[in-house]
């Protein structure tokens, strides 16, 4: 295996009930801003929660953070933080949510003259407001790491650093009960990509890791479309083995010391950015498409995947490689999301529109190889056509 140094300091409060933490974690002299989205946590009792366990606390509260968080909205929130002499930031909500206070903390304390830098220049973060999550929708695993992804004018950018990564998160599994069947299944999707480009890359015989991603997809196979069902939909027991799967996907652990590729989130991202979808289901139209067309770089671990995740066996090596990419893509069709273009009305049109975006974003040697150039990323999403 790679060499690697791993250091995930996020306390993590998991189960029911565990709201209650954040009084003792957050420090009681803590001036604290709130950050939510667009008001699920007042239907669903998480900001009663919240409230109750700031009751000591000093707390102002800041809401409307989009999904896919907007540069101006996060902006607007330095005003209330100059105001209200904040110094310490709790997002409540899901991965847009955690992903724009993570920015806010950036920007709060940034020395440059525009915050943009940070992600547009890729300007270093030296400092940032403490933070911490209360998470409620599992996904992206934003509660446990460093990274960010913010909108500005079609642009889909991110950013890592250790100093964002949330002090502390809170797991309820009960919280999630209250998500739309939409939002179960991008969380379930996303979550399996994040897996997925962390271990269908190349061997570099690093047991642990590949063994503990084979163990986080096949819990996502299983569980993912349990919460789909009748009485899924309740099953505290389904939510919380889909909560702790997600944040296990993304907190470092199985990235550490492997090949990564990312290269089915980039270009998601501009799919995003330039049409709106939902991250998760651009990630389902592209990885089918990323496995076909790398195939062959890729050779051993999609062996190794189809073998260990879908239990296939047999001695023609191709058929099997043709038949563990039409396994995910049957998975992602049962968790209700699109494995093609045409399903979210895109077609070639757009599909030079979307390098043009890839080009400007610098992203033309994408891939754990970086051999994914804009030639190949065509090939990618002729593929998902
Ligand atoms: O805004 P509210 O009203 O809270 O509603 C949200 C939102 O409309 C709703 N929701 C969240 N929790 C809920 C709930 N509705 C009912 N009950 C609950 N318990 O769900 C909608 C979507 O929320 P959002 O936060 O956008 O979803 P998700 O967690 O999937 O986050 C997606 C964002 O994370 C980024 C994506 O690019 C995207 O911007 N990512 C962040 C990553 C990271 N930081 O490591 C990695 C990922 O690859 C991803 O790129
Ligand atoms: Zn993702």
């Amino acid at each position: 295996m790679l060499n690697f140094s791993l250091y995930n300091p996020t306390r993590i409060h998991f189960g029911q009930g565990q709201i209650a933490q954040i009084s003792r974690e957050i420090p009681a002299d803590a001036k604290v801003l709130v950050t939510y989205g667009g008001g699920s946590i007042k239907s669903n009792g998480v900001y009663g929660q919240v409230s109750e366990a700031l009751k000591n606390h000093q707390w102002v509260e800041f809401s409307g953070i989009e999904p896919n968080p907007g540069y101006d909205t996060l902006m607007r929130a330095q005003q209330l933080i100059k105001a209200h002499d904040i110094d310490y930031l709790l997002a409540v909500g899901g991965g847009s949510v955690v992903d724009g206070t993570k920015f806010i903390a950036a920007a709060a304390l940034y020395e440059g003259d525009d915050p943009w830098d940070i992600l547009a220049k890729g300007q270093e973060v030296t400092r940032a407001l403490p933070l911490a999550a209360v998470l409620t929708l599992p996904a992206t695993g934003s509660e446990s790491n460093g990274n960010s992804v913010v909108t500005r004018d079609g642009s889909k950018l991110a950013f890592s650093s250790a100093l964002v990564r949330p002090l502390f998160a809170v797991l309820d599994p009960q919280v999630s009960l209250s998500l739309s069947d939409r939002q179960i299944s991008n969380g379930v999707v996303d979550a399996f990509v994040h897996i997925t480009e962390q271990y269908l890359t190349y061997p570099v015989d690093a047991k642990v890791q590949d063994r503990f991603a084979e163990g986080l997809l096949l819990t996502l196979i299983e569980e993912g479309p349990k919460a789909l069902t009748a009485e899924g939909k309740t099953d505290l027991k389904v939510r919380g083995n889909i909560m702790w799967s997600a944040t296990q996907a993304l907190n470092g652990l199985i990235g550490a010391g492997v090949p990564q590729d990312w290269a089915t989130h980039m270009i998601g991202h501009e799919l995003t950015g330039a049409y709106g979808i939902d991250h998760a289901r651009t990630l389902s139209i592209v990885l089918p498409a990323v496995m076909k067309v790398c195939r062959q770089s890729k050779r051993e671990k999609l062996l190794q995947y189809a073998t260990r995740v879908w239990q296939l066996t047999g001695e023609n090596e191709e058929q099997i490689i043709d038949e563990a990419i039409r396994l995910t893509e049957q998975f992602f069709v049962d968790m209700a999301v699109p494995v093609r273009l045409a399903e979210v009305n895109l077609g070639l049109a757009e599909v030079e529109h979307l390098l043009a975006k890839l080009e400007q974003h610098g992203m033309s040697a994408l891939g754990e190889n970086g051999d994914i150039t804009l030639a190949v990323s065509r090939e990618i999403l002729s593929a998902a056509l």
